[in-house]
């Protein structure tokens, strides 16, 4: 497992933006390239190889990783449905909207849609509690969100794959 020499010359403008010695502070960004580039989620393979890259000790990005609900550590689906379930979206639906994710996929929070298309995950506060219930996908954030909302995000997350 290793990046492309492309990647690398990012992870090395990455760490430059730090002072010698502080190479840690990139470890998230690093992370980042390397969910994008290994399939879309974080093995231990994965881990350990951006833990030398940063000369940290493998537990140091465990630690990391395993805090973040952003990275991944299974193989997900080509699409992620990330959805909040902080008191303000609860007080605002979440529930439902999950309970409706789950049926309208047939999978339960953490479990992939069978074709391997979707993935359900619960998550804390997004930080945009004003526009709640909401989730994240992919960059993007799908914000007050309705049962209709989700049909809609289904259809199209469809028709794109069936586009590519
Ligand atoms: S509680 Fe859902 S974004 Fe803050």
């Amino acid at each position: 497992m290793r990046f492309s020499e492309e990647k690398l010359k990012e992870v090395e403008q990455i760490i430059a933006r730090y002072p010698e010695g502080k190479q840690k502070s990139a470890l998230i960004p690093v992370l980042h390239l390397a969910q994008e580039e290994f399939g879309g989620w974080l093995s231990v393979e994965a881990m350990d190889y951006v833990a030398s890259l940063l000369h940290l000790k493998p537990i140091e990005v465990y630690e990391v990783a395993t805090f973040y609900t952003m990275f991944h550590l299974k193989p997900v689906g080509k699409y992620v449905f990330e959805v909040c379930q902080t008191g303000p979206c609860m007080l605002r639906g979440s529930e439902e909207i999950i309970r409706y994710i789950e049926e309208k996929l047939g999978i339960r929070p953490g479990e992939t849609t069978p074709d391997g298309m979707f993935t359900l995950k619960t998550v804390e506060c997004l930080g945009a509690c004003g526009y709640a219930p909401m989730m994240q996908l992919g960059k993007y954030y799908r914000e007050h969100l309705t049962k209709e909302k989700i049909d809609a995000i289904i259809e199209e997350c469809r028709s794109k794959a069936a586009s590519n």
